[in-house]
């Protein structure tokens, strides 16, 4: 753990979280900002999240995705994957817009211990154009979603949501804005809750 991070939340148990970004980052530093006990971020690419992390003092690793081909061998890669959190004795991971999709084995690392943030009201618009997907549709409303993450991309126990307004001038970079803001405050939240044993 990295000199700054907190001691675990609860009683006595070890709670080390590892965080997953590949894009600006703005979830993941809210998640530090929130105090929790983050042991290591893994990111897939040089991004702005790199950055925050090394900024917030928090120990960062890339494990660079350098195939985006159909060949790209996913099991190798999330083994690599597996292996940081490993090292850093992580006990729950949160992705937070992390692009690569993992193989099975790293939910079997993580039994029930895999969290997620998506930017819509799920099980509605899955998938990595959520925000777009909302605006093609014509809904008034969408929000976000905090679940936890299984094999199935954007599946797996809701555990919560909240809504968003969608407006008539909303281009997609604005209400994707204004769904993160409300995620910036839900997600920390939830991860605390759930590495307090709320949702057992
Ligand atoms: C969030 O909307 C998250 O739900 C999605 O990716 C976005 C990450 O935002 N999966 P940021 O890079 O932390 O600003």
């Amino acid at each position: 753990m990295s000199a700054r991070t907190p001691p675990p939340t609860t009683r006595g148990v070890h709670h080390a979280l590892g965080v997953l970004a590949s894009g600006t980052g703005t979830i993941l530093e809210a998640i530090v900002a929130a105090g929790l006990p983050v042991a290591v971020v893994v990111v897939d690419r040089p991004c702005g999240a790199e950055k925050r992390a090394a900024d917030a003092g928090v120990a960062v690793e890339v494990v660079e995705r350098r195939d985006y081909s159909p060949s790209f061998d996913r099991a190798a890669y999330t083994s690599e994957v597996v292996g940081v959190l490993g090292r850093h004795e992580v006990t729950t991971v949160a992705m937070a817009g992390f692009g690569t999709v993992l193989a099975p084995a790293f939910f079997a690392a993580f039994p029930r211990r895999v969290l997620n943030t998506h930017p819509a009201l799920l099980p509605a618009f899955r998938g990595w154009h959520a925000v777009g997907d909302a605006l093609a549709a014509g809904v008034t409303v969408t929000g976000c979603t905090v679940h936890l993450a299984t094999e199935a991309v954007d599946e797996g126990r809701i555990l919560a949501q909240r809504p968003v307004e969608v407006f008539p001038a909303d281009d997609e970079a604005a209400l994707h804005e204004r769904i993160k803001s409300v995620e910036r405050a839900l997600y920390p939240d939830t991860i605390r809750r759930f590495m307090d044993g709320q949702f057992s």
